[in-house]
């Protein structure tokens, strides 16, 4: 056979659609799962999308668009960025993409250039697919530690410490995915003040859980005075609106969504015709659905948070955002002669029939910082209720 590509062969993944089908598969032989596993709203679209969509096939909107999206959506984007944030875009500034995940890929190839030795932060524990696209591109991947002891934030000492003159890109996610952990608009001006000596550095602000803030503000990063310019602002429709499967996500740079859009002729062509109509319905239309989502989202934050902190062995902050609870089990580990987050996911889910993902499936672990596993609170509070209940038996019976 011929061979495959050093680069495609050492592609990563994300690990939740791996633990995914292994829970499934556990589920189609007959095992009754408690799942935290999966990252996406477990509610329906909101019906005033879906009718959008239905109205927008019937009106014959069944062709390609173009690169950069529909007018209507990149005007919607751009109204729904100065409302949320206070910032002044056009909309020839947007460009629309299926879903937020290919501007990763995208970002890294307007800003870096294969072999070039262009460095990139990002932060880990984070969102695999960052270090992925990196390494794939050619880049040189930097990883910015995320701590407990900065409640999952970085230390601004560290990041100084890492940035030089050949950095090219700084990715940032807030509300953070695997650790819930908003950043400040106090923290985000000091990261902003740091960048004006690195006028090379690009950054990348990861916003895709921007409407999921539990307590406090949202704030962007590209808000900051002269820092829309060089910030790329991703959002998407995935997590706001339950609308995962329909793929609608949006970046929004000036310089570089000519660039973009021209990546989108070279890719997709365009974003789903339909998906985009159903997109300026979710920005402009009612929005008491997705606040009913956010209500209950809190309701399950609290529930899951006050009872992960009952568990012997376990401790846990309260995320600010996003659906992610990022327990510390080293003291659980220790107990039950368990070593690695890994390997207690594996006994929870054979043992306890309850599904998570551990630590290292979002970046090499920092040293120092103990085990940690993921539960994402997108699931019913009954199955919360349930699933710490097999947690707290199985604890009994494994610390013997
Ligand atoms: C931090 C982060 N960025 C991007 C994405 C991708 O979102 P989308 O479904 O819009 O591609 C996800 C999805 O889980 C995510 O957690």
């Amino acid at each position: 056979m011929p061979s495959v590509s050093h680069r495609t062969q050492n592609l990563g993944t994300e690990h939740a659609f791996v633990v995914l089908a292994e829970v499934n598969k556990l589920i189609a032989e007959g095992r009754d799962i408690r799942s935290f596993a999966i990252g996406q709203p477990d509610f329906v679209t909101p019906g005033n999308i879906i009718e959008a969509a239905k109205r927008a096939m019937d009106a014959g909107h069944t062709g390609y668009t173009a690169s950069a999206g529909i007018p209507e959506l990149r005007r919607a984007v751009a109204d729904y960025l100065l409302r949320s944030r206070d910032i002044g875009y056009d909309a020839e500034d947007i460009t629309v993409a299926n879903g937020a995940k290919p501007f990763i890929l995208y970002t890294l190839m307007a800003v870096t250039d294969h072999g070039a030795g262009h460095e990139v932060l990002y932060p880990t524990p984070g969102f695999p697919i960052y270090e992925s696209q990196i390494i794939a591109c050619g880049a040189v991947p930097v990883p910015l530690p995320l701590v407990e002891r900065e409640a999952f934030g970085f230390d601004l000492e560290v990041l100084k410490a890492k940035l030089n003159p050949r950095t090219r890109l700084l990715m940032l996610n807030s509300p953070h995915n695997p650790t819930g952990r908003t950043l400040t608009r106090e923290e985000l001006a000091a990261v902003a003040d740091v960048l004006r000596d690195y006028p090379e550095c690009w950054v990348f602000s990861d916003e895709v859980y921007s409407a999921m803030v539990h307590d406090g503000a949202f704030a962007s990063i590209a808000s900051l005075p002269g820092m829309a310019e060089r910030t790329v602002l991703l959002d998407g429709a995935s997590k706001s609106y339950a609308m995962t499967g329909w793929r609608l996500g949006y970046a929004a740079n000036r310089a570089l969504a000519p660039y973009f859009s021209s990546w989108m002729t070279n890719t997709d062509s365009c974003a789903g015709s339909i998906t985009q109509w159903a997109g300026v319905e979710a920005l402009t239309g009612p929005q008491e659905e997705h606040l009913r989502m956010m209500e209950s989202f809190t309701r399950r934050r609290n529930l899951i948070c006050e009872g992960l902190n009952t568990l012997e062995g376990l401790h846990t902050l309260r995320p600010g955002g996003a659906f992610y609870v990022w327990p510390n089990v080293s003291e659980l580990c220790a107990m039950t002669g368990v070593d690695s987050g890994e390997a207690l996911r594996k006994r929870w889910l054979y043992e306890a029939n309850v599904a998570v993902l551990a630590d290292s499936q979002f970046g090499t672990p920092v040293p120092g910082e103990g085990h940690h596993v993921r539960f994402s609170y997108a699931t019913s509070e009954e199955n919360i209720e349930q699933g710490l209940e097999r947690l707290r038996k199985w604890i009994r019976e494994a610390k013997g």
